[in-house]
């Protein structure tokens, strides 16, 4: 396995190296071709693009696509629908679908790699997505809305909401101000939640990224309080590149869905030896029955590894000694996020 992506800050997540990590389960059998899927694809696309030339609401036409897709990735085997996916792509429905502003900036990725922090902005509804929203054609509003209102739009949504309970259940459990790890902070959407932070129950809250615009985003927008971003990637908190100290809270949300296993382990470990006694690491991944899937490795070019719960628990269980922490596995309301959450005594 070539681990090396993964570990590396500047050449990372593309979806050529999500797709060579995942192309282990479902083979080709002998003989069966692209054929079959690829006259069903073209069908559902083709069918797609008449709608919406006749003027049918966009929305429906898209909810449509959504299923189709996810069915056609759930029964091809997987070399087949990785065969497919390109395909998707250069069918000319596409201009319909990339009128949706955040799925255009999936697809185009204008910083380089997929699932940056600005095209989070576009699912967080946050402010600065809106310039680009508001000069979207009728089309692209009403796909946008549609887009950004799907399950796994709205787990990411619920995920920033999640975390910054966990913040602050954590502050508030303990007698002095907590230290707080976020890393693949992105713009730490999350910290505009937490009512620990605006009270003054955090004494330090370090925020990870490999992606300078993105620290370079939190600094300004956090300027004068205790969160200190930083500029930095797993491979470095792999090689111990960087002296953090220790924490009370340490968590990973939106990175672990590209992290191979073997990386996932290595970061878990490195994560729990950065923990105070008692201290609490959560790391959230997407599950692996997300009605989502097909459209985002087709037009927003968004592969990720999916996991399921015995994944999770794989991760869990390759990286500590159960008998040595609390663990648990769950999933948030919704069930498109599964969150491991290992807590040390
Ligand atoms: C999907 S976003 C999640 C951002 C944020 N955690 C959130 O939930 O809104 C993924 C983030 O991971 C960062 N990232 C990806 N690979 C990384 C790596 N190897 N080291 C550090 N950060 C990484 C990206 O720069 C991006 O900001």
């Amino acid at each position: 396995m070539n681990t090396q992506f993964a570990f590396d800050g500047e050449s990372l997540i593309t979806p050529e190296q999500i797709a060579a990590q995942t192309e282990t389960a479902k083979q080709r059998p002998a003989g069966a071709a692209i054929g079959e899927g690829e006259a069903e694809l073209m069908l559902v696309l083709q069918r797609a693009q008449q709608r919406f030339e006749n003027g049918a609401a966009p929305a429906g036409v898209l909810h449509d696509i959504f299923l189709q897709l996810n069915r056609l990735r759930r029964t091809l085997p997987a070399d087949v629908w990785r065969d497919l996916v390109p395909l998707a792509q250069a069918h000319p429905v596409a201009t319909f679908i990339h009128e949706d502003p955040f799925t255009r900036w999936s697809f185009e990725k204008p910083r380089g790699y997929s699932g940056d922090a600005g095209l989070l902005d576009f699912i967080y509804g946050h402010e600065t997505a809106a310039p680009a929203i508001a000069e979207t054609s009728a089309n692209g509003r009403t796909l946008y809305d549609y887009t950004s209102s799907a399950p796994a739009a709205a787990a990411v949504r619920e995920r920033r909401e999640l975390l910054a309970r966990h913040v602050d259940s954590i502050a508030s459990s303990r007698e002095t101000p907590i230290e707080v790890l976020t890393i693949a902070a992105g713009h730490l959407r999350e910290a505009e939640l937490s009512q620990a932070l605006a009270k003054g129950r955090i004494e330090r809250w370090v925020a990870l990224d490999q992606d300078p615009h993105s620290v370079g985003t939190m600094t300004r927008d956090h300027a004068g309080t205790v969160i200190d971003p930083m500029n930095g990637s797993v491979k470095g908190l792999l090689t111990d590149a960087y002296p953090l100290g220790t924490f009370d809270f340490v968590y990973a949300a939106g990175l672990y869905d590209y992290l191979p296993e073997a990386v996932a382990v290595r970061l878990t470990r490195k994560c729990l030896s950065l923990l105070k006694p008692g201290g609490t690491f959560l790391f959230a991944n997407f599950f692996d029955d997300i009605r989502d899937d097909g459209f985002m490795e087709t037009f927003m070019n968004w592969p990720l590894i999916l996991r399921s719960e015995a994944e999770m628990w794989g991760i869990v269980n390759r990286s500590v000694d159960r008998n040595q922490v609390d663990s648990r596995v769950e999933f948030g309301a919704n069930r498109n996020i599964l969150y491991g959450i290992i807590e040390t005594r």
